[in-house]
């Protein structure tokens, strides 16, 4: 969803942002701008454009003599729409009426109308239909009052907003400072060696290529950062604030397609690569050849899982479809009860939470305001709350009481696949690790799972062998408008999460059942047109999903299969098999969900799409 990028020091504002804005888009937006401004330079200049960044480079090009230009210092933005249609004009930054003040904003303003009508009255007039740019007008009638003091003047506008927001905000008269702030949405501020230079990013991502020194600001707090000295932070109350200063740990390579046509691509081939890294250290093979999980996270907290008598996993989109497998994991081999939920559907019930229940977050960017405002309320209910977070550092990461990383470095395309096999991953090591303490799972199984959970990453490989198989069969139905997505037990939630993928990128409609549910309803959408994708790996219900396949089979639906190497029974009924390596049930979304991420993206390639930042979709889902 939106990006934010900042920079204050000596070089040139302008390409530093405009790279900045390049590498957030991965986040999903339709249109970008930037504000540059220097010292003795008598206005703020605004760039934006609709679309790409590339528009928005072309615009800045066109007018300013880089790489010489004095312009000094700048904030930039990439939008996603939610108040007022993708337009230039709707576009940040925005300035403010006198053109003192430039700012952009991620978030929602939630009384915009109100202190619309309220500065409307105070002579204010409008360009725009956003709620940034009432808040930009609401800064400056503050800044106007009292002396132009921008840090104050922000305090007093944010204590009128009601809403989440990432800020940044710059002044046309002192280009040497640069004002940030942040409620329920993130903001990173990046520093230069001896404070000669800052560097601001709505998250990390655009800050490494210049710095490794980060402050990450928390909730309700507002930065003042000046050129030569150290940040001051204070609280939205105006009492001030400690500063931590950390190390950011991302590898730059990630942020590159190494060779691939897409992100998407190579985060799928990634895979194996990402397994081992979420298990280094935590999967542990003895010398004696036993295993051993270890969690860090259940050093502190181990005593209160144990005692969980209820666990609630809360997510959205496809770390909800994790969570569905994550359900099944726990209460097989924990024997817990285990709820799974929208957050954005728990967040606003009164969800029954007891002393002792456990609420697990999982979010691939950590950023995600439902899940977000899920965690919120839990912890105020007194909840233990876990979280399985990718984005190191992210709200969520710090949110939560505890938790594991998946570790499998940054996802950019926008459509989620390392994450997912990820977040499987640590669900199954932490469903293994408290099996053991509890004694609910027998030595021999839990041997048996370790082993095999090592073993994934190199059955995965074998998976993604069948790449051009699938590239070559994926022509077949890019005429489909509609395709059906079977599957039960562990594979039900790998169903839904075809499903969801082909949607994304391929802007078919597509769905995910329970196979035997099919008869309920969907089976009378089957006919000769309808591509029915079956899940039909060896596991105890086999037998069953071979005869929902026969349903279908018998009102000529075009059945395309992922079986276990050397079925040949399924081979009589589908049109077209892939064939996945044998492994234990539970471990089987590791392997059955490569084909249907392959499935979706070559879909998306032969129509022509553009898979890795499909139309209308964020990566980071920062408003509810
Ligand atoms: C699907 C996808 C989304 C996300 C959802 C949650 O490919 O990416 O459905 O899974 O927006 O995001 P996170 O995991 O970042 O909380």
């Amino acid at each position: 969803m939106c990006g934010i990028v900042g920079y204050i020091g000596s070089r040139p504002a302008a390409p530093i942002l405009i790279k900045g804005l390049h590498q957030l888009e991965y986040r999903g937006y339709d249109s970008a701008g930037i504000a540059v401004g220097g010292p003795d330079h008598p206005q703020l200049q605004v760039f934006k454009a609709k679309g790409k960044v590339d528009n928005l480079e072309a615009n800045v090009h066109r007018a300013l003599p880089l790489p010489d230009t004095p312009l000094t210092t700048g904030i930039g933005h990439t939008r996603w729409a939610t108040h007022g249609e993708p337009s230039e004009t709707n576009a940040h930054p925005h300035l403010s009426m006198s053109g003192d003040l430039a700012l952009v904003h991620n978030g929602i303003i939630e009384n915009y109308q109100l202190l619309k009508e309220q500065l409307t009255e105070f002579g204010y007039t409008f360009k725009s239909q956003t709620d940034t740019e009432v808040l930009v007008q609401l800064i400056d009638y503050f800044y106007q009052k009292n002396g132009r003091q921008l840090t104050k003047a922000v305090h007093q506008a944010l204590d009128k907003a009601i809403g989440a927001y990432a800020i940044v905000v710059m002044e046309k008269d002192d280009c040497r400072h640069l004002v940030a702030a942040r409620k329920a949405s993130p903001l990173v501020i990046g520093i230069g060696k001896d404070y000669s230079e800052f560097f601001i990013g709505s998250d990390a991502t655009p800050l490494v290529e210049y710095t490794h020194k980060v402050i990450y600001l928390d909730d309700e707090q507002v930065a003042d950062i000046r050129i030569g000295q150290e940040v001051q932070i204070t609280n939205l109350d105006e009492s001030s604030a400690d500063v931590t200063i950390k190390d950011v740990d991302l590898d730059i390579s990630a942020l590159s397609k190494g060779g691939y046509p897409h992100f998407m691509l190579k985060e799928i081939c990634e895979q194996p690569h990402c397994m081992e890294n979420s298990m280094r250290g935590r999967v542990i093979c003895r010398e004696d050849g036993l295993y051993e999980i270890k969690l860090s996270a259940l050093n502190h907290f181990k005593a209160k899982l144990i005692r969980a008598r209820h666990v609630i996993i809360v997510a959205c989109g496809t770390s909800w479809h994790a969570g569905l497998i994550g359900k099944q994991l726990i209460e097989e081999m924990c024997r817990i009860r285990v709820e799974v939920e929208y957050a954005s559907e728990f967040r606003y019930r009164n969800p029954v939470i007891e002393k002792d229940d456990v609420v697990i977050a999982i979010s691939q960017s950590g950023e995600t305001a439902d899940t977000l405002a899920a965690i919120q309320l839990a912890k105020e209910q007194g909840a233990l709350v876990f979280g399985i977070v990718n984005g190191v550092g992210s709200s969520i990461a710090r949110a939560t009481d505890t938790g594991i990383y998946i570790h499998v470095g940054p996802e950019i395309g926008v459509a989620s696949t390392k994450a997912f096999t990820g977040q499987v991953t640590v669900l199954t090591m932490l469903s293994l690790a408290l099996a053991h303490a509890l004694g609910t799972l027998s030595d021999e199984a839990f041997q048996q799972t370790c082993h095999e959970l090592a073993a994934i990453p190199r059955k995965m490989e074998t998976v993604l062998q069948q790449n051009d198989r699938i590239e070559q069969l994926s022509g077949r139905f890019t005429y489909a408008r509609n395709f059906l997505y079977l599957g039960r037990g562990y594979n039900y939630p790998v169903a839904l999460e075809g499903a969801l993928k082909l949607k994304e990128i391929s802007y078919i409609h597509a769905e995910g059942y329970p196979a035997a549910e099919m008869k309920h309803g969907p089976i009378a959408l089957v006919d000769k047109e309808m591509p029915i994708v079956c899940l039909t790996a060896h596991d105890q219900l086999y037998r069953k999903v071979i005869s929902n396949m026969q349903e279908v089979q018998s009102r000529n639906g075009r059945i395309f299969a992922v079986v276990t190497e050397g079925d040949d029974e399924v081979r009589r009924i589908a049109e077209e098999v892939i064939e996945i390596p044998d492994t234990m049930p539970c471990l089987l979304p590791l392997l059955s969900v490569i084909p249907m991420q392959l499935l979706a993206y070559h879909v998306a390639v032969k129509k022509g799409l553009d898979v890795d930042m499909p139309r209308n979709l964020a990566k980071s889902v920062t408003v509810e």
